[in-house]
């Protein structure tokens, strides 16, 4: 495995696989890496020749009050992870690297669906991963790139902006990676106590009854606040309880295929989930 820091770099260590017509498969990270990630490169490894795994703590998708300079920089141990999954290159730029001395004038915003969820509680976020996506879109110029189910609107907003502006690349959703207790693995949940950690897997149980009544025709109204009250009680502060349809659309019934969305903090700590739930006709 190659670990290459500049964009001059990783085009030299990618020119022979592009000159062969080999397929390039590409896996943005921020690092810190765990299962849910290496699932993504496993799936990579999959469909793909060629795998490029790239880690960079994308300072301009951070809020001013987010943590960015607490986020767990951990190359040299993600880089074991990530050889033993097969992964062919690693870009680990600097932010200079990808930002460069000028000032950025090009911001991408996908309008509508980057206004709701997480998107009104981190303004700005979805720019910056926008911009950052396309940045390492160009660099990489991938065929395939894998996004995990676990940001579930990251993944529906970059879905969007390829197919907005028609780039070559095809998007592939791999379904969240859980701890044994249920618990959606995220770099953040480092950042948990033990008491805390012994909580937040009631945030996947809360769902997974809330599908339960749904399917027993519970209304999509009495479920939304029965999922809220849940968590509360659990301890968590809730951010939002929400329903879209797979496209995240707002609806008001369960009578298509739905997601079920839930953020909540416990102690300092944000956590996101997400359920989906089939509506069988
Ligand atoms: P990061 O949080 O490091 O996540 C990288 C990828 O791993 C994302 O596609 C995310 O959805 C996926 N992932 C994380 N936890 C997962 C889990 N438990 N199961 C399945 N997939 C999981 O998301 C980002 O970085 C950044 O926003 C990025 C896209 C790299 C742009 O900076």
């Amino acid at each position: 495995m190659k670990t290459e820091t500049t964009i001059q770099g990783l085009s030299a260590s990618l020119n022979p696989a592009r000159a062969a017509r080999k397929i390039i498969g590409f896996v943005p990270t921020m690092g810190n890496l765990h299962e849910g990630h290496l699932n993504l490169v496993r799936a990579a490894r999959k469909l793909c020749d060629v795998v490029v795994v790239s880690i960079f703590v994308n300072p301009i998708q951070f809020g001013p009050n987010e943590d960015f300079d607490n986020y767990p920089r951990t190359l040299e141990h993600d880089s074991h992870l990530l050889a033993e999954v097969g992964c062919d290159i690693v870009f680990a730029p600097s932010v200079e690297q990808m930002y460069g001395k000028q000032p950025r004038l090009t911001n991408i915003s996908v309008s509508e669906i980057t206004n709701d969820l997480c998107g009104l509680q981190r303004p700005g976020h979805f720019d910056g991963v926008a911009v950052v996506v396309t940045k390492l879109f160009n660099i990489v110029q991938p065929n395939f790139a894998f996004f995990g189910q676990k940001d579930y609107q990251q993944l529906a907003v970059i879905k969007q902006l390829v197919r907005d502006l028609n780039m070559p690349i095809e998007v592939i959703g791999v379904p969240i990676t859980r701890a044994e207790d249920g618990l959606a693995l995220s770099s953040r949940n480092g950042y948990l106590s033990e008491q805390e950690r012994a909580t937040a897997p009631s945030m996947y149980a809360t769902l997974q009854a809330a599908e339960k009544q749904l399917q027993n025709g519970q209304s999509l109204d009495v479920v939304l606040s029965n999922i809220r009250q849940q968590l509360t009680e659990a301890g968590f502060d809730v951010d939002y309880v929400e329903v879209r349809t797979p496209m995240l659309q707002k609806i008001g019934q369960f009578d298509q295929d739905i997601v079920l969305f839930v953020a909540a903090k416990l102690g300092k700590t944000r956590l996101i989930d997400n359920l989906q739930v089939k509506h069988s006709t």
